[in-house]
């Protein structure tokens, strides 16, 4: 496995484990105070008057929570919850198959909404209000369309992108929750709790070394921590060092800023083919060869947010910071940061 992969805020195949770290109430759930806040006020009132919970919409890179919202949600109202995504929905049939088959109050989650086809998304927009389902039946001269009742449920939508959702979908969503990175802090609560949940100790110094690593990302931190136990079992101690910790990192390529390959791999390139920027999202992406779309919705917000990257009018620029980290100087007279 490359360490690109690896690294992927994105589900991986062996993340099978990791789920198994998902806290399952909104009290075991770390951080994203605003959030859970907000939620929690909601939940409360939605159960006080013994009525669905609004529609809610999450959004946020990658590896920050979604999913997991997705489940105390319903853990917590009670219900029933019912999984899937925007590709998978294919036919209106199968949305409507769905819909008509939730029970009142039950919690439906639809991951990645963005990727939803047009004529299914707009069979949402009376489901969400009205819980009505418009549906054609038939083609040609004989098509009807025929209106059912749906029980009133919850949609708990998540993408990666809130800007790709228009405006007729966006406002049918009581509320619209953005997610934010983790604080250090949080960081090292959530692996102090994977670590006693996966039964390895960690040292206070491990701890600190990991969550400076996670690129602000609790998947990231539980599948680099799940990496490092290998080593303390290997070892034989079942304890985490902050030795093993470098030593694990060193193999896989992740800096002490918890940058991999591909990260340096766009801030090189910058610089070197580009002057340091600004340059256009596709030009990069050929450049380092990957899609523009990983690059935005998976390593461009990290960047963005440790302040690596800024996105100018004309495309992303790299920072003084990026220099100093990768230990190289602007060469362009009049670059956006003159000589440093
Ligand atoms: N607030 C949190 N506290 C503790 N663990 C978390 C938290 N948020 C996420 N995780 C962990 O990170 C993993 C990835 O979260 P997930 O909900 O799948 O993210 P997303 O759906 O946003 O991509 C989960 O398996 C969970 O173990
Ligand atoms: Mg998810």
């Amino acid at each position: 496995m490359g360490n690109e992969r690896f690294l992927s805020p994105g589900e991986l195949k062996d993340d099978y484990v990791i789920k198994s770290l998902r806290p399952t109430s909104l009290e075991e759930y770390i951080g994203q105070r605003n959030v859970k806040g907000r939620l929690q006020i909601a939940i409360e009132a939605a159960k006080v008057r013994n009525e669905p919970l609004d529609h809610i919409l999450l959004a946020g890179p990658p590896g920050l929570g979604k999913t997991t919202l997705s489940h105390i949600i319903a853990n917590e109202m009670g219900t029933n919850i019912y999984v899937t995504s925007g590709p998978v929905i294919e036919k209106q049939g199968d949305l409507a198959a769905i819909l008509t088959g939730l029970e009142q109050g039950d919690v439906l989650f639809i991951d990645e909404i963005h990727r939803l086809g047009r004529a299914i998304e707009e069979i949402l927009y009376s489901a969400m209000e009205d819980f009505q389902l418009d549906i054609m039946i038939g083609k040609g001269p004989s098509a009807r369309s025929i209106r059912l009742d749906i029980n009133p449920f919850t949609l708990v939508g998540a993408t990666t992108r809130s800007g790709l959702i228009g405006a007729p979908l966006r406002n049918r969503f009581g509320m619209v929750l953005e997610m934010e990175f983790y604080q250090l802090e949080e960081l090292e609560e959530i692996i102090e709790r994977s670590s006693r949940l996966l039964d390895v100790r960690i040292e206070k110094g491990a701890t600190k070394l990991l969550a400076m690593r996670s690129r602000g990302t609790p998947r990231i931190a539980n599948r680099l921590l799940r990496r490092v136990r290998d080593f303390a079992t290997v070892d034989g101690s079942n304890m985490i060092t902050e030795e093993m910790v470098t030593k694990a990192m060193e193999v896989m390529g992740i800096d002490a800023e918890g940058l991999d390959d591909m990260d340096r791999k766009i801030l090189r390139v910058l610089m070197e083919n580009y002057g340091g920027g600004p340059a256009g999202l596709k030009a990069i992406a050929a450049s380092v060869g990957t899609e523009p779309e990983t690059i935005s919705e998976v390593y461009e917000p990290y960047l963005l947010q440790a302040g690596f990257l800024v996105r100018t009018q004309r495309g992303r620029a790299v920072t003084e910071k990026a220099y100093r980290h990768l230990g190289l100087k602007p060469n362009r007279p009049g670059s956006l940061f003159g000589d440093i």
